[in-house]
């Protein structure tokens, strides 16, 4: 059994969170879910979900590895023997296995169309051109099934080279190279930001709050977006988790992550609109803020084919720093169960994710309308797979906190957690309680039908369901 495995340095789970959790949740989520939902309003519900619930969830789902020091699927296997509990919290591994396959599958697609600018911007074929021109190329772009795969392809076999290597040689290494200089390309892009654009604007954009301003709507996404953003809720953490060493404080490190993925956001969210209102362009533009705005935004400034042909790199490094993360648990489970080697493993379940994300290309051409997906769901194959994973995601962190809340006893708790009595029990509260209902509240506005007063119903209904199940949980426990 190779589950024994450990992080070389006491650090290293820090270094590799952080590159789970950076990614195009920061770069290009964020910004562009900011600028639809009007700006500071946003960014303050945000940043109370990191903290209130994200932070908690973070440390459940890291221990929940760590005491079981196995992929999260055998993980919890081993865990619901152990607590006596129905074996039906095993689905917290399954679920998470599968999102991570969904999320792989649009992600690396996503992060493909990030390899496609690096190429245009170095190549300066975007220096002075106009709106038109470059809206162009992005449609252009998204029409061609054929580019989208190659693109794709690139994307996810590089990632599987790293996680084929091994969580050594390939992750840590991998990680420690691309990190630090993801930050110092992050640093330069704002300081040009700041240079060329307007960041005054950028700056009362972002933190100015008005929560009249916000709608339902950008609430949950704004709660929504947290939960992606932290990797939280499907194994991610949990899979890198298992080989966290013993010594490291599960609370510190969690603090640190989220501290520094929200700084990451509010930097790139920073650099990103100083350039947009700077050149005079629109904050609401939807998925195509990066690739269209911020484009447009480069052709015209000094040297802006080079610096945005560096953004993009940056773009790319973060991505994969984040798909390395979601190939990890499954592979990790396949070597487990299946005595497979490492390579193997992470051939299976690259070729499944690749072919699944085949689904995502022909979603923006070929299959854009009039599919079964239309017909059965009103959206296209890849809205259907986000909304999968927008619903798997809180509904694994949800089953988390409840796991991890409920089921490990105290001695366990305050040994993992390494503190005092009253952290304890502030972190036991957040995890039984706050965040069991924020998820579920998120959880159920994912669902299109159920509008206005049915949501807070549904919702005493489920927070309701969820302590009588939690109280079931304990007394197995
Ligand atoms: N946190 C990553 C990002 O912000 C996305 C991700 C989600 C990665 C879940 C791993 C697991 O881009």
């Amino acid at each position: 059994m190779s589950g024994h495995n450990v992080w070389t340095h006491k650090g290293t789970f820090l270094l590799a969170a952080v590159g789970s959790a950076v990614g195009l949740g920061n770069l290009w989520r964020f910004p562009y879910l900011t600028g639809e939902n009007g700006g500071g309003a946003f960014i303050l519900i945000y940043a109370l979900t990191i903290f209130a619930v994200g932070i908690p969830i973070l440390i459940a789902e890291t221990m929940l590895g760590r005491t079981s020091r196995q992929s999260p699927i055998m993980g919890m296997r081993h865990l619901t023997k152990t607590h006596k509990t129905s074996r039906a919290w095993e689905s917290i591994g399954w679920l998470g296995a599968a999102s991570a396959f969904l999320i792989l599958s649009f992600y690396s697609v996503i992060a493909g169309w990030a390899l496609h600018y690096t190429w245009l911007m170095l190549t300066g074929s975007l220096v002075g051109a106009d709106a038109a021109t470059i809206s162009a190329g992005f449609d252009a772009l998204l029409a061609s099934p054929g580019l989208m795969t190659l693109y794709h392809t690139l994307f996810i076999a590089f990632s599987a080279l790293i996680v084929g290597m091994g969580i050594h040689k390939g992750i840590e290494s991998g990680l420690r190279i691309m990190m630090p200089a993801l930050f110092v390309i992050l640093i330069v892009v704002l300081i040009y930001g700041v240079i060329n654009g307007d960041v005054r604007a950028a700056a009362s954009f972002l933190f100015t709050f008005n929560i009249a301003d916000l709608s339902l709507e950008g609430w949950l996404q704004a709660m929504g977006q947290s939960f992606f953003t932290l990797s939280l809720g499907m194994g991610a953490i949990m899979a890198y988790g298992a080989y966290i060493s013993s010594e490291a404080s599960l609370t510190r490190t969690a603090i640190a992550v989220a501290f520094v993925d929200t700084a990451v956001a509010m930097v790139a969210g920073l650099a990103i609109f100083s350039l947009v209102f700077g050149a005079g362009l629109e904050t609401g533009q939807g998925p195509g803020l990066m690739f269209v705005t911020l484009p447009l935004a480069f052709a015209d400034m000094p040297f802006g084919a080079l610096v945005g042909g560096v953004f993009f790199i940056l773009v790319l490094g973060a991505a994969i720093s984040s798909s390395i993360s979601l190939i990890e648990p499954v592979a990790a489970f396949l070597v487990e169960r299946f005595d497979m080697t490492r390579p193997q493993a992470v051939t299976i379940m690259v070729v499944a994710a690749w072919a699944m994300g085949l689904l995502t290309v022909v979603s923006f051409n070929i299959w854009a309308e009039g599919t079964l997906f239309h017909a059965l769901f009103g959206r296209s194959a890849f809205e259907f797979i986000e909304l999968l994973t927008n619903i798997f995601m809180p509904l694994g962190g949800l089953m988390i906190a409840l796991f991890a809340g409920w089921a490990l006893t105290q001695n366990e708790v305050m040994k993992e957690l390494g503190t005092n009595i009253t952290w304890f029990k502030t972190w036991r509260f957040l995890v039984r309680f706050v965040g069991p209902a924020a998820v579920s509240f998120v959880f159920l506005r994912t669902i299109p039908q159920v509008e206005g007063y049915v949501v807070p119903t549904l919702g005493a209904l489920l927070i309701v369901g969820v302590f009588a199940l939690s109280q079931r949980l304990r007394k197995s426990a």
